[in-house]
């Protein structure tokens, strides 16, 4: 069941959403190599509950952190870890879920670590980001589910790399995960009607090599079944009654 959201519904979802992207910008200038990626969930934490919210991965299925930090090889879902320290090179995904006045806000960022990054790491996170904002371009009112995984994986196949078929995005309101399922492949036509009142997250997950995973014995871990690194972004994304599309995740 699909939960359609008023215009004021997604203004006040849009506080959260905002808060989300803010602590993305916050935690920028920390990931640097020497950090550990504990360091980096209790900075995020602080700065969700100083700012009146809650962390929504902190026990969230019995996810034992409050964000996901998601390291070269690892997918989504990485938990972090004191004894994880980033080294110059790493890409390292970063995915934090707020809920501020019951609403969640979504949003994921892959950022570089350090500066000597193999040429192929920087087409991968360029690629993932990119192929993000072409999901998002293909949302229209009227339109279908499967135009979004269409856009993202055409381009993503074009740059020589697959898209994860295993996770995908959601609907987002009052619950973290909600309906539809938003796969980042598809055909175009295909799937749900995209109508006013919905709002989803978009969350390509893509990799060097082949688009399978498997998930470690942590229960959450999920890692490219071939060890090649993984890039991700998110926004979460809303229809409005007159049929714009808004990225609702953003620092304005
Ligand atoms: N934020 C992730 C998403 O984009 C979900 C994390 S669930 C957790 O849907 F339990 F791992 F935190
Ligand atoms: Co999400
Ligand atoms: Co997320």
């Amino acid at each position: 069941m699909i939960v359609l959201k008023s215009d004021q519904e997604i203004d006040a979802m849009k506080a959260s959403c905002r808060l989300a992207a803010q602590c993305l910008v916050m935690i920028e200038q920390h990931v640097k190599p020497g950090v550990t990626t504990l360091e980096l969930n209790d900075i995020c934490h602080e700065f969700i509950a100083s700012h009146g919210a809650i962390a929504a991965p902190l026990n969230y299925k019995g996810f034992p952190k409050s964000i996901c930090t998601s390291v070269n090889e690892v997918v989504c879902h990485g938990i972090p870890n004191a004894r994880q320290k980033l080294k110059d090179g790493d890409i390292i995904n970063v995915d934090v879920t707020t809920i501020l006045d019951g609403y969640h806000g979504d949003t994921s960022r892959t950022y570089l670590v350090g500066h000597g990054h193999k040429p192929l790491a920087l087409k991968l996170v360029k690629c993932a980001e990119e192929s993000m904002y072409r999901g998002i371009s293909a949302v229209q009112a009227g339109g279908r589910i499967g135009d979004i995984g269409a856009a993202i994986m055409e381009y993503c196949e074009r740059e020589g790399f697959s898209v994860v078929r295993e996770f995908v995005g959601h609907g987002i309101g009052k619950g973290f995960h909600e309906d539809p399922q938003v796969p980042h492949v598809g055909l175009r036509g295909k799937g749900a009607r995209l109508e006013p009142g919905m709002t989803f997250t978009i969350e390509p997950m893509i990799n060097e090599g082949h688009w399978k995973t498997k998930i470690l014995s942590d229960g959450w871990t999920a890692v490219t079944i071939d060890r090649k690194w993984s890039a991700q972004f998110e926004h979460t994304i809303a229809i409005r009654s007159d049929g714009s599309v808004e990225i609702l995740t953003v620092v304005d």
